[in-house]
C-alpha cells in the first residue's frame, strides 16, 4: 500500500477485511457439524491461540517494519535464505490456496442465491478470481479502498444476524439448553481437531497488516496494535455468531453444508429479507476476502523474488499502480487450480498447513531475536507479553494443530517441503554456474 499515514482504524479494517470471509460464512457449519456444541470452545481456544500468534507477528513487525513479506521476511532475517525460501513459498502457497477456498464459498452462496445447482459454484468462484485479479491490476489503492468499505458492511451484517438470532431464540421459543448438549459422537479427538482446522482457517489473514506496517500513523507500535485488535475483534464476532447459530438450531442438526447461516435462518422460518441480507453479506465477505488474499499473496511472491530467491519474472512491478502484475497472475492461476482440485474443507486444511508452518517459524524467529539480537530492541517496540511462556504455549499449540490435520494436507505439506529444498539447491547451483560462466568469459 503506497499511501502513507494509514490510521489505526483503517489498518484494523484492512486486517478484518482479510480475516472475515468463508471461515465464518461457510466453514462454521462444518465446525459445528464436526464438534457439536463443543465447537464454541473450539472457536474460543483457536481464537486465543490466534491472538498469541498475532502477538508474535506484531513483535516481529514492529522490530522490522520496513519488510513487506511478513512471516517470510522474518524467517529470512532470522534464519537465512534457505529456511526463508521454504517458509516464503509455503506461506505463499497457504495464501494462494486460501483464495480458492474463499472464492468457492462465494460461488456456493451465489449459486444458491440465484437458484443454480451447486455444480456451478466452482465456475462462479473462478470468474470471481479472474475479475478480482483484474481489479487488482488496476491499482492497489483502488482495490484496498473497495475492500475497506466492504469490511464495515460484512461486520454489520454478522452483528445483525447475531442480534436477530438471539432475539428470535429467546422470544419465539427456539432456545433450549438441549441445543448445547454434547453427544458421544461429538467427543472424538479427531473430529475436534478437524473442527479446529476449519476454525483456524477463519482466523487467518491478519498478517496482511504486517506488510504495510511502516505506513501506519503512530509507528510500528500502533501497527502491532492493529494486528492484535483485528484478531481480537474477529474472535469476539466469531464466538457471537457460533453462539447464536446454536441458540436457534440444536448443534447436532448441523451438517457439512456450504451455507450454515442461511440453513439456520430457514430452520426458524426467518423472513425473506433477512435471508437475502445474509446471502448478500456472505457474497460481500467472501469477495472482499478473496481480493485481500490476492493482494497479500502477490506481494509475498514479489518480495521472495525481490530478494533474488525466485526468477525475476515474478518481480515485474507496475510502480504507478503499486502492483506486482505477474505475481497477481500467478496467485490467480494457483487459486483456480486449487479450486478445481478438491472439497472446500480439504483445500482449507492445505491452506492452514501453509499458515501454520509460517507461524511456527515466526515464533522461533521471536525466540532467535530475543536471544541473539537484543540490541535491536527499544522500549517503544511491541513485545510478546509473558515471554517465553507465551511462545512455548504458542509453539506447542501450532504443532498440535499440524499433527491433527487431515492426512491429505500433511502429505501435501511434506511433499512441498521436499520439492522446495530440491528447488532451492537447484536454483542456487544454476546461479553459481552462471556466476562462474560470467567470470570465465569476462
Ligand atoms: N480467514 C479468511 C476466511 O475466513 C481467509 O475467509
Amino acid at each position: 500500500m503506497s499511501k502513507q499515514h494509514i490510521s489505526l482504524a483503517v489498518a484494523t479494517a484492512v486486517g478484518l477485511g482479510a480475516i472475515i470471509g468463508a471461515g465464518i460464512f461457510v466453514l462454521s457449519g462444518t465446525a459445528i457439524a464436526l464438534a457439536g456444541s463443543l465447537s464454541l470452545a473450539v472457536f474460543v481456544v483457536v481464537g486465543v491461540i490466534s491472538i498469541l500468534i498475532a502477538f508474535h507477528i506484531a513483535e516481529l513487525a514492529s522490530l522490522m517494519p520496513r519488510l513487506k513479506g511478513a512471516s517470510y521476511s522474518y524467517a529470512y532475517e532470522a534464519f537465512g535464505s534457505e529456511l526463508g525460501f521454504i517458509t516464503g513459498i509455503i506461506f505463499y502457497f497457504g495464501y494462494a490456496t486460501a483464495i480458492s477456498v474463499v472464492a468457492l464459498g462465494f460461488g456456493s452462496y451465489a449459486s444458491s442465491l440465484i437458484g443454480l445447482s451447486s455444480i456451478y459454484s466452482r465456475a462462479i468462484g473462478i470468474i470471481l478470481i479472474l475479475v478480482l485479479a483484474l481489479l487488482n491490476t488496476y491499482g492497489i489503492n483502488r482495490a484496498a479502498r473497495v475492500d475497506s468499505v466492504l469490511v464495515y458492511i460484512k461486520i454489520s451484517i454478522l452483528i445483525i444476524f447475531s442480534i436477530f438470532a438471539i432475539y428470535i431464540s429467546l422470544t419465539k421459543g427456539f432456545f433450549h439448553l438441549s441445543n448445547f448438549s454434547i453427544t458421544a459422537s461429538n467427543l472424538s479427538i479427531v473430529s475436534l481437531f478437524s473442527a479446529a482446522v476449519a476454525v483456524f482457517f477463519a482466523y487467518t489473514g491478519f498478517q496482511v497488516i504486517a506488510t504495510f506496517i511502516s505506513n501506519i500513523e503512530g509507528g510500528p507500535r500502533i501497527g502491532a496494535k492493529a494486528i492484535i485488535l483485528s484478531v481480537t475483534i474477529s474472535t469476539i464476532i466469531y464466538c457471537l455468531v457460533a453462539l447464536s447459530l446454536i441458540m436457534i438450531v440444536p448443534a447436532n442438526r448441523f451438517s457439512i453444508s456450504v451455507d450454515p447461516l442461511s440453513f439456520a435462518l430457514h430452520y426458524v422460518n426467518a423472513p425473506q429479507y433477512i435471508l437475502i441480507l445474509i446471502d448478500i453479506g456472505a457474497l460481500i465477505a467472501t469477495a472482499s476476502t478473496t481480493l485481500a488474499l490476492i493482494i497479500s499473496s502477490s506481494r509475498v511472491l514479489y518480495q521472495i523474488s525481490a530478494d533474488h530467491l525466485l526468477p525475476k519474472i515474478f518481480r515485474r512491478y507496475d510502480k504507478n499502480k503499486d502492483v506486482p502484475i505477474n505475481a497477481v497472475i500467478v496467485s490467480a492461476i494457483i487459486g483456480i487450480i486449487m479450486l478445481l482440485s478438491g472439497n472446500i474443507f480439504v483445500i482449507s486444511a492445505i491452506s492452514d498447513f501453509g499458515f501454520l508452518f509460517s507461524y511456527i517459524t515466526s515464533v522461533f524467529a521471536v525466540v532467535h531475536f530475543r536471544r541473539v539480537r537484543r540490541e535491536l530492541y527499544s522500549n517503544e517496540m511491541f513485545k510478546v507479553p509473558f515471554y517465553p511462556y507465551s511462545s512455548i504455549v504458542t509453539a506447542i499449540a501450532i504443532l498440535a494443530f499440524m499433527l491433527g490435520m487431515p492426512r491429505e494436507a500433511l502429505d501435501i505439506g511434506v511433499i512441498l517441503i521436499i520439492v522446495l529444498l530440491l528447488t532451492y539447491y537447484t536454483l542456487k547451483e544454476m546461479e553459481r554456474k552462471k556466476v562462474i560462466r560470467v567470470r570465465l568469459f569476462k
